[in-house]
């Protein structure tokens, strides 16, 4: 074993076994990065010099910088050699206790999240230079209510075609996201006298709140395997659904459902709120499509970019039947936050010109490989677990195996670093179905994906409760 100061202009301590050289070399850098010795942006020497310290090829140095470059330990850039990559210095050790734990986790598997790490930044940077020279200028006043028209013409076309949504400019409004869409839904249907509404039984807690907030009071619809339970004459003002993928339960809506919800409108004169939040993120070729086209007149069709691109854009889009528009936009004119005219006209840009479906196809490909890891590490590491709602989206439901409890389940979680949501975070009620965890898997790294799901399942399994091994 060779102990070295590689020293090339920044010392670098590293082990070199003489029968792995180069396993070690990749390890001996590995174990630096992770327990902090190498800080995120630190320069590492260039492989030449390394490898004349180390007395050691350097092709085998090339190799280690690839690998770990691959892993996303170590990002290398023309011209400015190989650095240690931001994200790993931050991953703080596992705590040893609960009691110390402290958020956020180092592993993040909780749901309701997306890979923002892959945030086109290139083609959006393109897409805003064209945006920006070609806006006339009144584009940058106070802005129309509604939205730009040009993104507004985008995501008309774009539902058309990739959701089956009957669409036109005219029909579209953009908001700062679907939390602020609901928000003056709830704003606009207290006013026109509604005083019910009803809200899937499983779903965001914030979502109940919102539409409480406007005076409303928000009835469970019972969720079971085939999605939402039709009532058959409920007087809600409207009821807020999530068809192609029930979040946190994944089902879809069977199509006898979505007609008998329909039949529900137009017997009652009921408004559906449909919200489409991640149905581009199918992975079993099945078309589940839009409900709005099924009944124009009675749905709210909603869509985010919060999944597709990153929550932070805050930008999200209604398509309203004609009876909420007018009062809808009116509420709309109201209130300021209005998303920021130069982001309404990028994402313009990058829909028209192909860039969100190129990105939207390569995420997908991106997460249905998590998807697979995730499946074989629980088949593998925790047969007695079960997992509910796989066949889309960026999250799936482990049922617990029998005798672990959703909160003993968290809490074995965190004890080994690793972040997850309770079903009943979720349910209008606790206690409804098999205790479960919603598992998120876009929120880690890919280099610490393997780890956490790992460390998982590890918790969760009865005789082990000790961190495992990286
Ligand atoms: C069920 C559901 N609907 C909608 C959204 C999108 O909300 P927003 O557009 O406000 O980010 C999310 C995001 O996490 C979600 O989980």
């Amino acid at each position: 074993m060779r102990e070295q100061w590689a020293n090339s202009g920044r010392d670098l301590h590293l082990v070199v076994a003489p029968t792995a050289v180069r396993a070690s070399i990749e390890q001996g850098l590995r174990d630096a990065i992770q327990s902090g010795r190498l800080t995120p942006g630190t320069l590492l020497p260039p492989s030449r010099s390394l490898s004349q310290d180390l007395g050691v090829a350097r092709n085998t140095v090339a190799e280690v910088y690839a690998q770990l470059s691959a892993e996303g330990w170590l990002v290398a850039r023309q011209g400015s050699g190989t650095r240690v990559a931001a994200l790993i210095g931050s991953i703080p050790p596992v705590p040893p206790a609960p009691e110390a734990t402290t958020n956020p986790l180092p592993y993040d598997l909780r749901p309701g999240q997306a890979d923002v790490s892959t945030f086109p930044r290139q083609a959006w940077l393109a897409s805003a230079r064209r945006a920006m020279a070609t806006a006339p200028a009144a584009a940058f006043g106070y802005g129309d209510p509604q939205g730009r028209p040009e993104l507004r013409q985008a995501v008309a076309s774009y539902l058309a075609r990739a959701r089956g949504v009957r669409a036109n400019a005219d029909t579209v409004v953009i908001c700062s996201g679907f939390h602020q869409a609901l928000w003056l839904l709830g704003r606009v249907l207290r006013e026109q006298g509604h005083r019910q509404v009803a809200a899937e039984a499983f779903g965001h807690q914030s979502y109940r709140t919102l539409l409480e907030d406007s005076g409303l009071q928000v009835a469970p619809v019972e969720v079971d395997d085939a999605g939402g339970v039709p009532p058959s004459h409920a007087r809600w003002g409207a009821v807020l659904l999530t068809p192609a993928h029930q979040f946190p339960l994944g089902f879809a809506l069977t199509p006898e459902r979505r007609t008998e919800f329909v039949r529900w409108a137009r017997n009652t004169s009921g408004v559906i709120i449909e919200d489409d939040y991640d149905a581009e993120f199918r992975y079993d070729r099945r078309a589940v499509g839009a409900m709005q086209a099924l009944a124009p007149e009675h749905i709210v069709y909603a869509g985010t970019a919060s999944k597709t691109l990153a929550p932070g854009l805050r930008l999200g889009w209604l398509v309203l039947p004609e009876r909420l528009f007018e009062p809808f936009v009116a509420a709309r004119e109201q209130i300021t936050g209005q998303a920021s005219v130069i982001d309404q006209l990028t994402l313009a840009d990058f829909i028209a010109s192909g860039a969100y479906d190129r990105h939207v196809r390569r995420s997908r490909l991106a997460y249905a490989r998590r998807r697979r890891r995730f499946v074989e590490e629980v088949s593998r590491h925790l047969p007695s677990g079960r997992l509910v709602g796989l066949a889309a989206g960026l999250h799936s439901v482990l049922e617990l195996p029998s005798g672990l409890d959703e909160a003993e389940a968290v809490r074995r979680a965190k004890v080994h670093g690793v972040a997850v949501a309770r079903l009943d975070d979720y349910a209008a009620a606790p206690g409804q179905r098999r205790p479960s965890l919603v598992v998120g898997w876009a929120a880690p790294p890919a280099h610490t994906f393997t780890s956490a799901v790992r460390r998982l399942t590890t918790s969760l399994t009865p005789d082990r409760r000790t961190p495992p091994a990286r």
